[in-house]
C-alpha cells in the first residue's frame, strides 16, 4: 500500500523537479519575442476546481508548464483590501447568500444600473466565513463543501507562489466612484510581490499607472472587451480602439482580445479565415493575448470537439502565433504548446495505442459511409472497422447498425412501410436491413450520429446528412488503397438471428467476401473479425485464421481466470468498455479493475471503447480534455487499442513527442484515478455505486452456431447476458497504481 504522507511530502519536492523537464523549443514559435506562447490559468485550474480558489491555482501548477502565469481578478472590499475574485458581485462564486444576511444593494456600473452583493460593502474580515463556490453551473459543484476561503492578492503570491502574476483590473472607474483607489492598491501590492502583468479594459486606469511600473518586471495590457461595447474612459467603441493600435502603444505592450477577435465564427459556428490583428499588433510591437479559451463549451465544428486543435490553430497555424492563452483549463494549452505544436505530419509515433475506427470518422461524418472512411484513414487511423449488416438480397455492407431508422431518414422515406417487430433484436419496431435490397438500401439518405444531444451537442452539422454506404468488397477495396492502415476489424452480430430467422448467412458472405478480395491468405493488412457472440467467432476459427475479437459488452468489475481460459478458446483478443476499467459514479471515477492486466498475463490483447471528444462524455478526472483520457487509459492502464469515433486525436496523441521524454511532464502524465473523490467532502459524494459484475463462463458460452438450412427452431430468448453479482465489496483501489509527479500532486491538495 503506498503511503499518503510520503506522497505528500514528495509532493512538496514538485516545483524544482517540474523545472527541469521544460522542453525547449524557440527558434519555430512565430510570437513577438520567438518564445513558447504563454499559458495563463484565470482563476487557477477554474474548469474543474471553485476559480480562484487555493485548489484550483494549486492544480493550476501540478498540471501546466513549469512558467504558467495565475490570473487573478482584482476586487476591493469596502476597507481597500485586494481579494482575487471573479467578479465585483459576490454572487455567483461564492457562498455568501448562505452565510451573510441579504444585503443586496443597486449601484451603476460603468453608468449600468447592477444588483448584487458587492464586494465594496464588506470589509475583508467580514469576508472571513464566505467561501468560494464554483460560479458556472455546468461544471461540477462537488467541490463547494470544502470551503474554500477567499484569497487576498498578497495570499497568492506568497503562499502559492506562482511563478508568475497577472492582475486583471476589470473596474478603476466604479471603485473610485466609491471613494476605493484601485491604483494605490496595485502600486502598493506591486512593491511587494512581483506582478509580471497588469491588464485592464480600462484606458485611463494603464495611462495612471504607466510611468509608475517598471516596464522590465511589470508588463501592462490593454483588455478588450466586445466590439461594440464602449470604453468607459474615452467613450470610444474597443471595435473602433482596435484601428489604432499605435494609440494603444503609448499606454500598453501588449493587448489581451477574445479569440473571436483572431479566427470569427460564423452564426452556424464554423470558422472563416483569421483576421491579420494579430499580425498587425505584432507589426506595432504589441504582444496578443487571447481570451476565452474553455474545454467545456461547443468549439467552433472545425475543431471536431478537440480543444488541443483549437489551441493549435492559434499558436501553429503557419502564420502567427499568440503570445499567450487565458485558459480555464491550463493542462491542455501546456500540452498543445509544448506536445502537439510542430508536429510534422510524417513524425513516427509509438506503436500503442492501435488507433481503431468506430463506423469511421463518425464523430465528423455520417457512420459507415465513404466520407467517414476517407476521413478516417487521412486522420491516421491504424484499424478501419467495418459492422457488417446484410441486405435483403444476401449483400454484405458497412453500416453501423442493423435497424436503418438509427444512421438514415428512411422512416421518412417510402421503404417507411417496412417498418416489423423483431423482438430478438430490439423491443419496438424498426426497418431492417434484411427488408431492403441493396440497390434500395444504397439510395437512402444517411445521417449523422448525435449521441450526445441531449446536452445539445452536435456533430458537424453542415455534414448532418450525405456519404455513401460500401459494400464490404468495397470497403476492403477503399481499405487496400490506403498506405497507412494497418487493418481491419469486421464486426458480426445477430448471425444466429439471421441465420435461423431470414435465411441469411452474415458469416458465409463475409468469408467469402474476404476470399474473393485476397485477403484469405496473409496480406499486409491484419483481418480482426469482432463479435459479441463467441459462437460466430468459433465458426470463424473453424475455417479460417484471421485475429478474433470478443467484445464484451457489459460493464464487468472483474473476470474469473477459468472464463479467460474459455475466452482464450475462441479469441486472440477482447474489446472492453471503458467502465470496465475505471468504474465511475456521477462522472467521478472510483476505481480501478485489474480485468486489463488479467487479459494481457493471458496474452490477449485489450482494446477499449469508446473514445469521443465531446467532454460530457469524459469523467471529470479528464479536465474536458479527450487527449488527457486517451492518455490514463494508454499510458496508465496500459491498453492496446483505442475506439474511437474521432481517429484524429487518438492518433496524433500517438506521434507527441513528450511520451518519449525521459521524464514524462506533467501535463502528458497519467491522472492518477480516483484522486478526485478523495477530495470531495463526506456530503457531496457521489453515491457509491454496486461493483459491476464479474465475467464468468455462463457468459461466454454460447450454443452452437445454426446452419442457414436448418429448420428454424423457436425464436432464441432474450439477447441479454445474464451476469453475476460481485461477492466482495467495491473494486480496489489500486493505490500504487503508478506513482507519476501528479499522482504525489494531487494526494497534495489535501494540504489544502
Ligand atoms: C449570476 O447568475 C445569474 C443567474 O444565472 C446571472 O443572470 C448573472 O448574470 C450572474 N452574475 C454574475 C456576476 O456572474
Ligand atoms: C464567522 O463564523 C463564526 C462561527 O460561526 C462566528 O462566530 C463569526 O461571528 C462569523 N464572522 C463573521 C464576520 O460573519
Ligand atoms: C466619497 O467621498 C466623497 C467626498 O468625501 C463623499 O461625498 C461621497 O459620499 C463618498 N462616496 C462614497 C460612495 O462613499
Ligand atoms: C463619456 O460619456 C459620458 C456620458 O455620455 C460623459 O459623462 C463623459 O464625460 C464622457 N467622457 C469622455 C472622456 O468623453
Ligand atoms: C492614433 O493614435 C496616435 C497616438 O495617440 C495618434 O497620434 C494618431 O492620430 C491616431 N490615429 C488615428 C487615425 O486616429
Ligand atoms: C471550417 O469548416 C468549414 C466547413 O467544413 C469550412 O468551410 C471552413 O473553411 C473551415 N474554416 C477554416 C478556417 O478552416
Ligand atoms: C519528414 O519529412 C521531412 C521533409 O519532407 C524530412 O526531412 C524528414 O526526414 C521526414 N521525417 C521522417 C521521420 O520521415
Ligand atoms: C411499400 O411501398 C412501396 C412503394 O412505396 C411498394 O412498392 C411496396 O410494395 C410496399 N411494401 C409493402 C410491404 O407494403
Ligand atoms: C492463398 O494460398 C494458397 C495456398 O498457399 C494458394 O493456392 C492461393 O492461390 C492463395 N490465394 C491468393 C488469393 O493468393
Ligand atoms: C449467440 O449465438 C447463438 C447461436 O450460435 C445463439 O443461440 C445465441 O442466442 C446468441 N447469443 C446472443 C447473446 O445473441
Amino acid at each position: 500500500m503506498c503511503n499518503l504522507r510520503a506522497l505528500v511530502v514528495a509532493a512538496l519536492l514538485l516545483h524544482s523537479v517540474v523545472a527541469l523537464v521544460s522542453a525547449q523549443r524557440s527558434s519555430q514559435w512565430k510570437t513577438l519575442s520567438g518564445d513558447a506562447p504563454k499559458v495563463v490559468a484565470r482563476g487557477g485550474f477554474s474548469g474543474l476546481f471553485p476559480g480562484f480558489s487555493s485548489a484550483a491555482f494549486n492544480l493550476a501548477l501540478i498540471t501546466s508548464v513549469p512558467d504558467v502565469i495565475l490570473w487573478c481578478d482584482v476586487q476591493l472590499t469596502k476597507d481597500g483590501a485586494g481579494i482575487c475574485f471573479p467578479d465585483l458581485l459576490l454572487n455567483n462564486n461564492s457562498n455568501i447568500n448562505e452565510v451573510l444576511p441579504q444585503k443586496e444593494k443597486t449601484y451603476l456600473v460603468n453608468g449600468v444600473s447592477t444588483k448584487g452583493w458587492f464586494t465594496v460593502d464588506y470589509t475583508w474580515d467580514g469576508l472571513v466565513n464566505v467561501s468560494v463556490i464554483q460560479g458556472i453551473y455546468s461544471r461540477t459543484n462537488k467541490f463547494d463543501g470544502n470551503l474554500y476561503p477567499i484569497l487576498l492578492v498578497e495570499d497568492v503570491a506568497t503562499q502559492v507562489k506562482p511563478p508568475g502574476l497577472w492582475l486583471n483590473i476589470q473596474h478603476d472607474i466604479f471603485f473610485s466612484q466609491h471613494n476605493l483607489s484601485m491604483r494605490n492598491y496595485v502600486l502598493s501590492v506591486s512593491r511587494q510581490v512581483v506582478v509580471n502583468y497588469i491588464s485592464s479594459p480600462e484606458v485611463a486606469f494603464l495611462n495612471s499607472i504607466k510611468s509608475r511600473v517598471s516596464p522590465s518586471v511589470t508588463k501592462l495590457v490593454f483588455r478588450f472587451l466586445g466590439q461594440d461595447e464602449t470604453e468607459p474612459s474615452t467613450n470610444q467603441t474597443y471595435g473602433s480602439l482596435l484601428k489604432n493600435l499605435t494609440f494603444i502603444k503609448t499606454f500598453a505592450s501588449g493587448i489581451l482580445i477574445p479569440k473571436t477577435y483572431i479566427w470569427p465564427v460564423t452564426n452556424d459556428n464554423y470558422l472563416v479565415p483569421h483576421t491579420s490583428v494579430v499580425l498587425d499588433a505584432h507589426k506595432e510591437g504589441l504582444t496578443v493575448f487571447g481570451s476565452d479559451f474553455v474545454n467545456d463549451v461547443p468549439l467552433p465544428y472545425n475543431y471536431s470537439y478537440d480543444p488541443v486543435s483549437e489551441y493549435l490553430q492559434f499558436v501553429d497555424n503557419g502564420d502567427f502565433s499568440v503570445d499567450g492563452v487565458l485558459s480555464d483549463f491550463p493542462i491542455t494549452p501546456s500540452e498543445a504548446i509544448e506536445c502537439f505544436a510542430h508536429l510534422a505530419s510524417n513524425a513516427s509515433g509509438q506503436a500503442k495505442p492501435l488507433v481503431i475506427s468506430k463506423y469511421g470518422a463518425s464523430g465528423d461524418f455520417p457512420s459507415c459511409t465513404d466520407l467517414a472512411y476517407t476521413k478516417a484513414i487521412a486522420d491516421g487511423v491504424d484499424v478501419l472497422d467495418c459492422p457488417v449488416q446484410i441486405s435483403k438480397d444476401g449483400i454484405p455492407f458497412c453500416a453501423s447498425s442493423i435497424n436503418l431508422i438509427d444512421s438514415t431518414t428512411v422512416a421518412q422515406s417510402s421503404f417507411s412501410n417496412l417498418t416489423t417487430v423483431v423482438p430478438e433484436i430490439k423491443a419496438g419496431s424498426g426497418i431492417y436491413t434484411f427488408s431492403l435490397a441493396w440497390k434500395d438500401i444504397e439510395g437512402l439518405t444517411t445521417t449523422i450520429s448525435n449521441p450526445s444531444s441531449k446536452y445539445t451537442l452536435f456533430r458537424n452539422p453542415r455534414f448532418k446528412t450525405g456519404g455513401k454506404y460500401l459494400t464490404l468488397s468495397d470497403f476492403l477495396a477503399l481499405a487496400k488503397k490506403s498506405s497507412s492502415l494497418s487493418g481491419v476489424l469486421i464486426g458480426i452480430e445477430y448471425a444466429a438471428y439471421l441465420a435461423e430467422e431470414q435465411r441469411l448467412s452474415v458469416t458465409e458472405a463475409v468469408m467469402n467476401t474476404l476470399s474473393k478480395a485476397g485477403f484469405d491468405n496473409k496480406t499486409a493488412l491484419n483481418v480482426k473479425i469482432q463479435s459479441t457472440n463467441s459462437s460466430v467467432l468459433m465458426k470463424f476459427k473453424e475455417k479460417t485464421s484471421y485475429e478474433l475479437v470478443y467484445k464484451i459488452e457489459e460493464n464487468i468489475g472483474d473476470t474469473l481466470s477459468s472464463t479467460i481460459e474459455d475466452i482464450k478458446k475462441f479469441a486472440d483478443s477482447v474489446v472492453i468498455n471503458k467502465a470496465s476499467i475505471f468504474p465511475e459514479s456521477e462522472a467521478f471515477i472510483t476505481g480501478v479493475t485489474d480485468v486489463v492486466s488479467k487479459l494481457q498475463a493471458a496474452k490477449l490483447p485489450v482494446y477499449v471503447e469508446l473514445f469521443s471528444n465531446e467532454f460530457v462524455t469524459q469523467a471529470w478526472d479528464f479536465f474536458s480534455d479527450p487527449t488527457v483520457e486517451i492518455n490514463l487509459f494508454v499510458s496508465g492502464a496500459n491498453v492496446d487499442g483505442v475506439i474511437t469515433d474521432f481517429p484524429k486525436t487518438a492518433a496524433r496523441y500517438k506521434k507527441n513527442p513528450c511520451l518519449r521524454q525521459k521524464e514524462i511532464p506533467s501535463y502528458m502524465s497519467p491522472i492518477p484515478p480516483a484522486s478526485l473523490v478523495q477530495v470531495i467532502t463526506p456530503s457531496y459524494l457521489p453515491p457509491a455505486e454496486a461493483p459491476n459484475p464479474v465475467l464468468t463462463e455462463s457468459d461466454v458460452i454460447e450454443p452452437p452456431f445454426p446452419s442457414v438450412t436448418a429448420v428454424a427452431p423457436a425464436p432464441t430468448g432474450g439477447s441479454t447476458v445474464g451476469v453475476s453479482p460481485r461477492p466482495s465489496g467495491q473494486p480496489k483501489i489500486a493505490a500504487c497504481f503508478f506513482l507519476s509527479y501528479l499522482a504525489m500532486a494531487i494526494a497534495a491538495l489535501f494540504l489544502f
